[in-house]
């Protein structure tokens, strides 16, 4: 099937084959940027966003200036007529005729899926609430598809708020459907995964998952290593959040054990769970990881629009 038209709210709405498909011609677009600058000339990207983001609504926007084409869009509600009282639904049956493809980020849990009930352009998800987050973690992906080569048989630490981590759950998720994936899931008892989608991976993808709350103790064994932040705005005590916001910080002296290979992940924005000394350490990718989120948005982009095929 064609990606051209759909729309990307759950990671699940894609197969395997689509997501090499992305992952590739991200790749691509990665290293011969010139050859597509012109590629999206005349289409125009909307961006909603309901809620803060840096990474994810600029590097959308990069995505289609670097290929040629505009974007409007609002990234603060406040300034939009949704402070007048008008509906998700009422927004998008307009927008979709200001832009060809739109992205939308929201505080609650589904609207980007309601939103695409009312959308004739496709419309991707950049995070709604503590559910899903489908972009990041196509940056995940073409980040260790960069630097491990194949997405296979690899030990995978998650480290962090896993209850409210919007990043993991579409992370997690997504991997378990590759060959060979072990997860090992670090966090405080308080912010521990979601018992469903546990289940729902166990099930579905029948991978190995140990809950644990010892970041040191896996070091030597794993390939990966993905740190999130604490989410503080989840939080309806803001006692909790002082209590568990530095259950982890990463310093150079944790990795003492850790392989050569490692690869640190982090989808950003970081708080206090990597320590700054660990940014000089070679294995610390999550710079480059953000980078490598603008080509496999403009990937994205392109087979959304049906521009290449
Ligand atoms: C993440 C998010 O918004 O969920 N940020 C991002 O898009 N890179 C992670 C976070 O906010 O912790």
């Amino acid at each position: 099937m064609q990606l051209k038209g759909r729309h990307l709210i759950d990671p699940d709405g894609i197969t395997l084959e689509e997501l090499n498909k992305i992952l590739s011609l991200g790749l691509q677009m990665n290293s011969n940027p010139k050859k597509y600058s012109e590629i999206c000339k005349g289409k125009i990207l909307g961006t909603l966003f309901y809620e803060p983001s840096t990474r994810t609504r600029l590097s959308f926007e990069s995505s289609m200036l670097r290929m040629g084409g505009n974007v409007l869009g609002f990234s603060d509600a406040n300034t939009s007529s949704v402070k007048k009282g008008e509906s998700v639904a009422d927004t998008i049956r307009v927008l979709d005729d200001y832009a060809d493809i739109l992205v939308m980020r929201h505080p609650s849990e589904g609207t980007p899926a309601l939103a695409s009930n009312y959308s004739t352009v496709p419309i991707i998800n950049g995070g709604d609430g503590w559910h899903q987050h489908p972009t990041q973690t196509l940056t995940d992906l073409i980040t260790i598809k960069k630097f491990k080569g194949e997405i296979e048989n690899l030990k995978i630490a998650i480290c962090g708020d896993l209850l409210f981590g919007r990043t993991v759950h579409s992370l997690l998720k997504t991997l378990s459907r590759f060959p060979n994936m072990e997860f090992i899931l670090i966090s405080p008892p308080e912010l521990k995964i979601p018992k469903v989608l546990k289940d729902e991976v166990i099930n579905k993808y029948n991978v190995k998952i140990t809950e644990t709350t010892s970041l040191e103790e896996c070091m030597a064994e794993i390939d990966i290593l993905y740190m999130t932040r604490i989410q503080k705005e989840r939080f309806l005590k803001e006692e909790d959040y002082i209590r568990l916001k530095d259950s982890y910080i990463l310093n150079t002296s944790t990795l003492d054990n850790a392989k050569e290979d490692l690869l640190i992940l982090h989808p950003l924005p970081r708080v206090n769970e990597i320590h700054t000394d660990v940014d000089n350490d070679p294995r610390a990718k999550y710079f480059e990881q953000a980078k490598l989120g603008v080509y496999v948005r403009m990937a994205l982009i392109v087979l959304l629009l049906g521009v290449i095929e």
